[in-house]
């Protein structure tokens, strides 16, 4: 039986509007009308062959070569180009610390460090980052000691359930290194200023507002980013 992805497009309806169509419906029957085309461009291996060599053609479902540097080893994985890097972390690496909440980029449970930098994993295409330096909360610690992020919550009491918990120390660690190159958040008073930025509270509350913590452990939160940024205060 032909998947659905195999069978070939229904011929798209005439672009034109007729004279009684309004303007949406004219968009949606040109939106309808490109879709079929790029559909049928990937199920239709003719059509497929005459792409150039140049033009990777990913079907839905087909698996394709992954190779992932994940907290310093190389992960050579075969993926269906639709999972999220957060799925490859957690389904097929079984690096189950990176939490899944809303899996809709809105609580920041799945922060991971791409190349350094903070990325909600449940929005990121594992493909997309073929050859990249990934960093999860398990490739924190080095040599069975906390990394400061990780024993400052601690040492703050940073949270309840702890479900947020690896997502808000993620995080953290990229804003430091974010305030420490001068990268400016919306509570910087004068983002003229080069040079680190200066983590007061506001700052901290803005830069870890991504984060969201369902049991309320901000006030110790802040306090162990505080602590964090600051280790000799
Ligand atoms: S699970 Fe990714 S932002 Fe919520
Ligand atoms: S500690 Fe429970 S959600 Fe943050």
């Amino acid at each position: 039986m032909l998947a659905k992805w195999d069978r070939l497009p229904i011929p798209p309806p005439a672009l034109e509007p007729t004279p009684r169509d309004p303007p949406s419906f004219a968009r949606r029957r040109f939106l309808i009308h490109t879709g079929a085309i790029t559909t049928g461009l990937a199920a239709d291996p003719h059509l497929a062959a005459a792409l150039p060599a140049a033009v990777p053609v990913a079907r839905p479902g087909q698996p394709i070569p992954v190779r992932l540097r994940v907290n310093g080893r190389v992960q050579e994985l075969t993926l269906d180009p639709r999972v999220t890097l957060l799925d490859a972390l957690r389904e097929r690496l079984h690096l189950t610390g990176t939490k899944k909440g809303c899996d809709h980029g809105q609580c920041g449970a799945c922060t991971v460090l791409v190349r350094g930098r903070r990325v909600n994993s449940c929005l990121a295409l594992a493909v997309a980052h073929d050859g990249d330096e990934i960093t999860t909360i398990e490739g924190l610690a080095v040599g069975g000691e906390l990394h400061p992020v990780q024993a400052a919550f601690v040492e703050h009491d940073a949270f309840q359930c702890g479900y947020c918990t690896p997502g808000q120390i993620m995080s953290c660690v990229a804003l430091l290194d974010e305030a420490r190159a001068g990268a400016a958040s919306a509570a910087t008073a004068d983002v003229g200023v080069r040079g680190p930025v200066t983590l007061d509270d506001a700052e901290i509350r803005e830069r870890m507002s991504g984060n969201i913590c369902r049991c309320g452990a901000y006030v110790n939160i802040v306090a162990a980013v505080r602590a964090a940024a600051r280790p000799d205060a």
